[in-house]
């Protein structure tokens, strides 16, 4: 099988790419990314050199870079990682998210509808689903929850997902979705709560909680994530969406708590600053239907997936000391520089 995996420099993309060569060898991989702020090409270096590996440097909205591959690589399969990907950047500018998102996932689906296709995966979100109230546990996103969603983020992943599925009623193109909950692990943007309060509190800076801190995500490791995608890809039903998620919700505060007491910091070094407009207060996954069709469960509990993930930022500084030193530095001070 050939594979175009598009987005395969960045965050879950790169992991992705490393899970398929490592448990289908004899598949062909090609990375499709258009190498953005979030994409490393310094992250795919170990696999570049293999015979059933290519990187492609093109952006998903040309069109006439993705026809190319196509005619060249006749790929049989394509998952969509290709995204902006951080809400806060939607926030302050949601024209690139609209592009990307919407238009470049309908390029990508043109392309399956000219040259055929086995299967066209899209890798949506659990924000498409909007937010629950934290006073009702009792309540989880399943498949039919309805599209209700809050940030520019969430809505171009959410017309998004509306498309493939149109593409798929109108033309019969063989689509899957599948909507993720916050996934952590090794190569994760330092943007993200996660790696940002890794790399901060291990320089002693504060740490910034939105608000109260009390907002709740549904954390999944990243590699369990991608073993979802790959069954989906296997036994999947074509024009199904599948919510992946690990039934792990934590506050954003117990999370920097968590990190702090890891590394051996302060919980002083904590400062909650204003927060995120429109902030979803939680996410939380109803994983029933990809459990009971396609058996699949995750296998990292958070208390193991986040010392791994520490001990990965610890380990990996050259990994990310060049992408904190460079524009990323701008975008903190605008982010971060004028947040009281
Ligand atoms: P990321 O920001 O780390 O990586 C995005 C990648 O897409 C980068 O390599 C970037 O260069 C590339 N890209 C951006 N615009 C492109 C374009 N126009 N053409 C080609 N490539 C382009 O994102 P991520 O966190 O790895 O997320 C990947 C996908 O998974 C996204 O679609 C996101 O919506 C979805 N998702 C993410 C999470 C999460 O917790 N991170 C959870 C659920 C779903
Ligand atoms: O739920 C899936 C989504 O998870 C994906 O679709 C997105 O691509 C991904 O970025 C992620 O979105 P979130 O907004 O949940 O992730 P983020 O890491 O930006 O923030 C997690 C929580 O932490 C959120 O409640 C905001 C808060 N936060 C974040 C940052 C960066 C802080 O309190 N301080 C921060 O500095």
């Amino acid at each position: 099988m050939n594979i175009i995996i598009t987005g395969g420099a960045g965050f879950i993309g790169s992991n992705f790419v490393f899970h398929m060569l490592k448990e289908h060898p004899q598949d062909r991989v090609i990375c499709l990314d258009k190498l953005t702020y979030a994409g490393n090409l310094s992250t795919l270096a170990p696999v570049m050199d293999q015979d059933n590996f290519r990187f492609v440097k093109a952006d998903i909205c040309d069109r006439n870079a993705v026809y190319r591959l196509f005619e060249e690589e006749h790929p049989d399969v394509i998952v969509n990682f290709a995204a902006e990907s951080h809400v806060d950047r939607s926030i302050e500018n949601p024209a690139i998210f609209l592009e990307t998102n919407i238009m470049g996932t309908a390029v990508l689906m043109d392309a399956c509808r000219k040259y055929g296709i086995q299967r066209y995966h899209q890798v949506s979100t659990d924000e498409v689903y909007g937010d629950l109230p934290l006073d009702r546990p009792d309540l989880f996103f399943t498949e039919t929850t309805p599209i209700h969603t809050s940030s520019p983020y969430s809505s171009s992943k959410a017309s998004a997902d509306l498309l493939v599925l149109a593409y798929h009623r109108t033309y019969g193109l063989p689509v899957t979705i599948s909507r993720c909950s916050n996934n952590y692990g090794p190569y994760h943007f330092p943007e993200k709560l996660i790696p940002l309060m890794i790399i901060n509190a291990l320089h002693d800076k504060p740490l910034p909680v939105y608000g109260d801190g009390l907002n709740v995500r549904d954390w999944l490791y990243v590699e369990d994530h991608c073993r979802a995608i790959d069954l989906i890809l296997q036994k999947g039903r074509v024009g199904e969406v599948y919510n992946v998620g690990g039934h792990n919700e934590m506050r954003n505060i117990d999370i920097v708590k968590l990190i702090c007491k890891e590394l051996g910091k302060p919980e002083s070094l904590i400062h909650h600053v204003t927060d995120r407009k429109g902030h979803d207060r939680r996410y939380a996954i109803d994983p029933t239907k990809i459990h009971k069709e396609l058996g699949w469960l995750p296998e990292t509990k958070f208390a193991d997936g986040i010392k791994k993930t520490i001990q990965w930022y610890l380990d990996h500084e050259d990994w990310w000391q060049p992408i904190i030193s460079g524009e990323y530095q701008q975008y903190y001070q605008k982010m971060y520089g004028s947040r009281g």
